[in-house]
């Protein structure tokens, strides 16, 4: 068993033979238990915001300690305090801390006094010890400075954690016996309830308590508000007392509360506790049972799936190892000599892509259906680009469980989702990116989907404008119809949303339209022309005499995206606004035309018609001179989801050595298995797709039938698909670890000379085997016209898009 102390690799002796892993020792990762290679700390500070803790694959539980520190994903390797333990969490957002409702802390009142304990946050917070930290999928422990260690693992909809004070003196001090304290408090990470009740069921002598409850919370990043249900039982011993606490005291009488918002919505600290007989010489186990229907659900799904007083701890641990196990199973890699640490990467990557969406099937207050319900959906604006399709390919019964959870949405709410979380609607982003994740399913054939109903919800967002389009759908489609664009303050009195992001909103609009123009042409509808007449309204805020200047100096480059008025009058926005060199654009914070991004990085977001940009900028030359600015002058931002087509755009001028070169060069200098090791967010699981396409050597145009190749970062990469048990193999020959020869210089599938430069998904659902021989500059390979990937515009009338310019060295 391996364990993970702040990012060492630790091999303990004890549960079976040591594995050799210094660095440099061969080993074949196929002769060990891969989740020896999964690290839940990569990404758990710097930004990344992961879940670090312990869950099932798409789980709702989430286990882990919360810190006062980065918090977003609960727990942060940042040093901070600890200042309870919850079990509802998203992993890798940003803004607000998402859940971390109901936090229990551990505690011995000093002199075993009740009014000696800290009860508030702010007071009870301790630090951790830093060394004492282990996380594995389905597990994690850490130790309080003040000598209590706790553990936790997961069943779908409860926790179980164990909390040991057997360090603090076996709890007799100075001569007294210590009592354990277990403190619920009715919060969440943004202090964010609204009002919530608690209730303790527990005798004087039992060998349990019950503490349940219930607590109204905002989303934290959506409308509305939703209300969660706990059940917590906690046992290891004689019951000493039980009752209430508020602000920094407590009491045994009353036994249940209700607290709502006060004075100037005073913020009151609150909720329950239970004392156990000291000395406590076993553990003190908490079974924390989840619901977002009723407490009685709660306190049932506890029972049901974490059952017995006789907790079997390290029995839930396992099986829960052996569901990621199997999770992971489908995919193997020959690593080929490389680095430990790109393999850990890679395999903690896979692990972060299943961690959200969750699935909330049965527990949706909304509506009843027999439909599967997925939520934490955060946002799909993030997740449509490489999580889901990845998904696609390693878990296709769920992706295709996932989009009939989205297609139910639509038909009981009237909208698909964005974004969404905590059984709220989340805030749009830009497009109706639903629309992508439903196509990219229907061009890879997953089954069991509605398609009709799939094509009703698109046109649903293409054509009617939702009251709130903050929320759902889009906006001024009105404009959109009209003008062919979205107008720089556009005037819509028919939906209310973020009036701004007008360039980014076109341009998504866009490849929704082309997406649902597939999609119709699929189904034999008429309509595919007008929605493909749609998807090139891009071209309409192309200025193609603006510039650019960085420093104050002309970068030379020159046709940029730029807003327009209603009436056709160019406005502007400084094409280096909102990149890094720049200020951040989001929706509240300083709302620009473009979303996250640059008009730089946008001028690259047309997923659907490349070559059409290519030729718009001044043909492969200048393209391919911007690109490398973009990605070599700062305006990059490699740690947000819209720059990662671009490092496969030089496949669309026959240089796919390029798109390698690139690819390289952000990984692992930008994406490694650290804990500091994510560019930003993990977003659910972008960032960690991001690394694994590039790892396979295939990268998705998702609403495409169409991956980029690239040689693999590993020999060889096999992954099986589920739907048709076939094994899919992408495998170098020639292969290096040190990445000197990172250039494909031809390619065989199945046996045969294959030169396109890109792929179908049917590689993966056939099982076909792709052999790349490597070298160490770039070749003819993928380079001809005929070895493209498909473009809307493949026309070079005006002559402008050269090919086979690549050079050697
Ligand atoms: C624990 O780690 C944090 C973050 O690296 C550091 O700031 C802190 O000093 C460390 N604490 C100890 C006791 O080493
Ligand atoms: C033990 O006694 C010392 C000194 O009176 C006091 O500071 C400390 O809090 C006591 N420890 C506990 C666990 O009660
Ligand atoms: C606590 O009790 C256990 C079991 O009796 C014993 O093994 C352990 O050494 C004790 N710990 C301390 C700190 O006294
Ligand atoms: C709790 O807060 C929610 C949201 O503000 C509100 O709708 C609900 O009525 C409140 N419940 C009670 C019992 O006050
Ligand atoms: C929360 O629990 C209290 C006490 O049992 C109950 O009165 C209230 O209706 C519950 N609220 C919700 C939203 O279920
Ligand atoms: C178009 O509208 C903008 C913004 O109101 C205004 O500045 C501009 O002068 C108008 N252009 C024309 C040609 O009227
Ligand atoms: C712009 O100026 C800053 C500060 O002088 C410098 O660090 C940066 O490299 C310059 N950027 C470009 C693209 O010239
Ligand atoms: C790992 O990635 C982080 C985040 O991008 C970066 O800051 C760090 O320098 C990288 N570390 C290594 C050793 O490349
Ligand atoms: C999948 O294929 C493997 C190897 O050919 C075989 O052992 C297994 O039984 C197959 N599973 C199913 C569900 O068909
Ligand atoms: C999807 O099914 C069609 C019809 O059977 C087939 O032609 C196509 O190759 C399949 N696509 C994939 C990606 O498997
Ligand atoms: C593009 O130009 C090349 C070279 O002139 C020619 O061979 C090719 O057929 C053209 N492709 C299209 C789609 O017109």
């Amino acid at each position: 068993m391996a364990t993970w102390l702040l990012g060492y690799l630790v091999i303990l002796s004890a549960y079976g033979p040591i594995l050799s892993l210094a660095r440099g020792t061969p080993k074949r990762a196929e002769d060990v238990d891969v989740l020896e290679w999964v690290n839940p700390l990569i990404g758990s500070n710097s930004g990344g915001n992961v879940f670090a803790g312990a869950t099932l694959p798409y789980g709702m539980a989430k286990a882990v300690a919360d810190v006062n520190g980065e918090n977003t994903g609960g727990f942060s390797t940042d040093g901070s305090q600890i200042t309870g333990f919850s079990a509802l969490h998203d992993s890798g957002t940003g803004g607000n801390p998402s859940l971390g409702n109901f936090p229990i802390l551990p505690q011995i009142c000093p002199g075993d006094e009740l009014d000696n304990c800290n009860f508030p946050i702010g007071s009870r917070a301790t630090h951790y010890k830093n060394d004492s930290i282990v996380a594995e999928p389905g597990y994690f422990k850490v130790a309080l400075e003040n000598g209590i260690e706790a553990d936790m693992t997961v069943s779908e909809h409860a926790a179980l954690f164990r909390f040991d004070f057997s360090t603090e003196g076996n709890g007799t001090a100075n001569g007294t016996a210590l009592s354990p304290l277990i403190q619920l408090d009715l919060t969440d990470l943004w202090a964010s309830r609204q009002n919530a009740s608690v209730s303790i069921e527990a005798e004087y002598g039992g060998s349990s308590a019950r503490i349940k409850g219930n607590g109204t919370f905002l989303p934290s990043f959506g409308a509305g508000s939703y209300v969660a249900y706990f059940c917590l039982d906690v046992s290891g011993g004689k019951v000493k007392d039980s009752g209430v606490w508020v602000n920094n005291r407590a009491g045994t009488d009353p036994k249940e509360l209700y607290v709502t918002r006060g004075f100037n919505l005073f913020y009151l600290e609150a909720g329950g506790f239970v004392r156990f007989q000291g000395p406590i010489f076993g553990p003190i186990y908490a079974r924390m049972g989840l619901s977002f229907i009723s407490t009685d659900q709660a306190c049932q799904n506890a029972e049901k799936e974490i059952s017995g007083l006789e907790y079997d701890f390290d029995g839930l641990v396992s099986k829960a190892k052996d569901a990621w196990r199997k999770k992971l199973a489908p995919i193997s890699i020959q690593s080929g000599g490389v680095s430990d640490d790109q393999q850990v990467s890679f395999w903690s990557a896979v692990y972060r892509t299943m961690l959200s969406p969750q699935d909330y099937t049965g527990e949706n207050p909304h509506w009843t259906s027999s439909e599967p319900y997925f939520d934490s959906f955060y946002c799909i604006w993030d997740m449509w680009r490489v999580q889901l399709p990845f998904l696609t390919i390693a878990d296709p019964g769920t992706m295709s469980r996932i989009a009939r959870s989205l297609l139910d949405i639509y038909k009981h709410r009237g909208w698909l989702p964005d974004c969404s979380m905590s059984t709220c609607k989340g805030w749009t982003q830009g497009g109706s990116d639903a629309d992508n994740v439903l196509v990219d399913a229907y061009v890879k054939n997953l089954t069991g989907i509605d398609w009709e109903l799939a094509y009703e919800a698109i046109v649903n967002d293409a054509e009617n404008e939702p009251l709130e389009w903050s929320i759902e759908g889009r906006g001024g489609l009105a404009s959109w119809k009209r003008l062919d664009y979205i107008p720089y303050l556009d005037f819509d009195p028919n939906g209310f949303g973020t009036n701004s992001r007008s360039i980014s909103r076109t341009l998504e609009y866009s490849y929704n339209d082309y997406c649902l123009s597939t999609l119709a042409k699929g189904l034999g509808k008429e309509t595919h022309t007008k929605y493909l007449s749609r998807a090139g309204n891009w071209q309409n805020l192309y200025k193609a005499d603006q510039k650019s200047l960085v420093n104050g100096t002309d970068t030379g480059f020159t046709g940029f995206f730029q807003p327009k008025y209603l009436n056709g009058t160019w406005g502007y926005q400084d094409p280096i606004a909102c990149s890094p060199l720049a200020d951040f654009c989001s929706l509240t914070s300083n709302p620009s035309e473009t979303f996250e991004s640059s008009c730089w990085e946008y001028m690259f977001f047309v997923p659907h018609d490349v070559r059409k940009v290519v030729e718009l900028l001044g043909g492969t030359d200048t393209f391919l001179k911007r690109l490398d600015y973009f990605h070599t002058s700062g305006l990059a931002d490699i740690g947000n989801e819209p720059v990662f087509l671009t490092v496969y755009m030089p496949h669309y001028v026959g240089r796919p050595g390029l798109s390698a070169e690139r690819a390289h060069s952000y990984i692992p200098s930008r994406f490694n298995s650290s804990t500091n090791g994510l560019p930003g967010n993990d977003d659910s699981g972008a960032m960690a797709s991001f690394t694994l396409f590039a790892n396979i050597g295939l990268f998705p145009n998702p609403g495409q039938n169409v991956y980029f190749i690239i040689p693999p970062f590993f020999e060889s990469v096999s992954i099986t698909n589920a739907l048709t048990n076939k094994t899919a193999t992408i495998r170098n020959l020639n292969f290096d670890a040190a990445y000197k020869r990172i250039y494909i210089q031809n390619a065989k599938l199945n046996g045969e000379v294959y030169t396109r430069n890109w792929i179908g998904h049917e590689f993966f659902t056939m099982g076909w085997t792709l052999e790349l021989t490597l070298g160490e500059t770039e070749s003819d390979w993928g380079t001809r016209e005929e070895d493209l990937p498909p473009s809307l515009s493949t026309s070079n009338s005006t002559g402008s898009i050269k090919l086979l310019t690549y050079h050697a060295g």
